[in-house]
Parts: structure tokens; sequence; C-alpha cells
């Protein structure tokens, strides 16, 4: 009996828990596609409003450096800028190639549009999704 009522209440909490990639498709997919490689995306840019999220994932982890090799702190750090990218996009703090900025323009601030549950959780989803995942 116990167990079933712990099995309850763990299946409860994991389905009100935030689905990071849920609020990708509703918050970000209508500018980041989610998967193109580097040709495509070179060849597409004029129908593109974004960069797509592969290489956002990827460039990010990329150009935050730790002088530790330690993953969880690196995932911690590229979570945090993503958080803060989302509501506070900012020219002096993109990381983003140039070309792509000149080409987009700065992404528009979601502040009041998203809670701090969802920044966490579509973060998270940024960082584990392309594990391993090459933008190439
Ligand atoms: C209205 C279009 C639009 C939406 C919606 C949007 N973005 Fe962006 N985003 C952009 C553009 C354009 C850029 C590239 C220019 C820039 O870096 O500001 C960008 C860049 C980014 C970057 C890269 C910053 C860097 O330094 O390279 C991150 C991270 C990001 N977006 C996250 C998100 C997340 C997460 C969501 C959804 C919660 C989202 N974006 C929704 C347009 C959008």
């Amino acid at each position: 009996m116990r167990g079933i009522i712990l099995s309850t209440i763990i299946i409860c909490s994991s389905l009100l828990a935030t689905n990071g990639y849920e609020v990708y498709k509703d918050k970000c997919s209508s500018c980041h596609v989610e998967m193109l490689g580097k040709k495509q995306t070179l060849n597409n840019l004029d129908k593109l409003k974004a960069p797509p999220m592969i290489e956002v994932s990827n460039r990010l982890k990329e150009n935050i450096i730790i002088k530790d090799d330690d993953e969880d702190i690196h995932r911690y750090l590229v979570i945090l800028f993503i958080k803060d990218y989302i509501i506070n996009p900012n020219l002096d703090h993109f990381m983003c190639h140039t070309g792509a900025m000149e080409r987009f323009g700065t992404m528009p601030s979601l502040k009041g549009k998203i809670s701090d549950d969802e920044r966490q959780a579509v973060a998270e989803w940024i960082y584990d999704r392309y594990e391993d995942v090459e933008f190439k």
C-alpha cells in the first residue's frame, strides 16, 4: 500500500514538473528550429528567424569555458546563461556568430511571458537535448 501511495506521489509530481521540451515548443520553436545541419542553416538563412537551437546549444557549450574540467559546473553555468538571456537578451553579452546577429538582430526579451520554472526547464533541456550532438 505504501508503495502504491509513494509511486502515485512520484508519478504526480513528475507530471507537475515543467517539461523543458514543452516550453521549447511553446515559447522558442517559432524562431529557433530544433535541428538543422550547418550547411542547411547557411543555405536557408533567409527563411530562418534565429539560429537553430542546436547551434545555440553547441556554441554556448564551446564558449563557456571553466578552468576545472567539471561537467556539473559547466552545465550549471551554461544553464544560468540561457536563463538570463531569455529575459535579458543583449548585444553586449551574446555569444553567437556576429554574422548571425547581423542577420537576425537581437532576440526580443521574453520577460513577463515565461515563468522562472519554465526558464529553468527549457535551459536544462537545451543543454541536455544536444549532449554529444554536434552542429555540423
Ligand atoms: C521572436 C523570435 C525568438 C524567440 C521566440 C526566441 N528567440 Fe532566442 N534568439 C532569437 C534571435 C534572433 C537570436 C540571435 C540573436 C541573439 O543572440 O540575440 C536568439 C538567440 C538566442 C540565444 C543565444 C544567445 C547567444 O549568446 O548566442 C539563446 C540562448 C536563446 N536565443 C534562447 C531562447 C530560448 C530559450 C527561447 C524560448 C524560451 C527563445 N530563445 C525564443 C530569437 C528568438
